[in-house]
């Protein structure tokens, strides 16, 4: 255990965090459709790059080609990184979940071990938890690859849907649970209706002192920009 932080790469995130996500932690990122997940995701893998830190993006979602072209809208040109083996993207696919599921318990955490990768991220968890057949095995399935990262010593970010009738719980209602530190993203429709506002609160993070406030972001060109001195409401 060690107090290393390890930035976001948002400032006004790593602020709120008392410094950035303690390192070796899973953190689960939550919220709804468009709160800026996978831009947020992409900027932590960014910020790593920047440092020289190895970085494995995995996506349920979309294919390598996507995410490549989804960094450069904020300008970040990973294309070196992926040549120079400083960054791994790996698209799992979903409708394949026997192989996917047993590619990441036989390979990942070797992986990891062997190229000495400091950041990870899966977009999204909740489609790895559509994989499994049972709750008992998703259960045990999440469980055992949180196990593995942490073995790792890497520090991770699961990207997480939220609950259609209830945003501030994950769909599967699992990840938080095992996650050390989980972060909300949120939609807040103005007072008068007429726009939203994007705000993000620190849920729980082991072994941090950090902020309970809510505080509003933005995403720009640049990714996302959390204004940790500014209100909510
Ligand atoms: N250059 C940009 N400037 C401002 N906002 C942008 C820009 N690019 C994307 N966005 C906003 O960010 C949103 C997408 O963010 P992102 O894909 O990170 O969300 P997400 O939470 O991962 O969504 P999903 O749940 O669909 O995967 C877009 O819907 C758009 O509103
Ligand atoms: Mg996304």
């Amino acid at each position: 255990m060690t107090d290393e932080r390890v930035t976001t790469g948002v400032a006004g995130l790593d602020e709120m965090l008392g410094g950035g996500v303690p390192g070796g932690q899973i953190i689960a990122l939550m919220g709804s459709c468009g709160t800026g997940k996978t831009t947020l995701s992409l900027q932590f893998i960014w910020a790593g790059l920047q440092k020289g830190e190895k970085g494995i993006f995995i996506s349920l979602e979309e294919s390598e080609e996507a995410t490549i072209n989804n960094a450069r809208t904020y300008g970040w040109d990973i294309q070196p990184y992926i040549a120079d083996k400083t960054l791994t993207l790996v698209k799992l696919e979903p409708s394949d979940a026997k192989s996917t599921i047993g590619r990441i318990n036989s390979e990942l955490p070797a992986y990891i071990k062997n190229n000495q990768v400091k950041r990870v991220v899966f977009d999204s968890v909740s489609l790895l938890s559509m994989l499994f057949d049972t709750d008992s095995d998703r259960r045990s399935g999440l469980f055992d690859l949180c196990k593995h990262i942490k073995d790792s010593g890497a520090t991770a970010l699961f990207t997480a849907e939220v609950n259609s009738e209830n945003p501030n719980v994950s769909r599967d209602g699992l990840v938080e649970y095992v996650a050390d530190g989980v972060i909300l993203l949120r939609y807040n429709e103005t007072s008068d209706g007429s726009d939203i506002q994007l705000s993000v609160r620190i849920v729980k993070m082991r072994r941090a002192n950090h902020s309970r406030r809510i505080k509003p972001y933005n995403i720009t060109n640049n990714g996302i920009e959390v204004h940790s001195k500014a209100e909510v409401f």
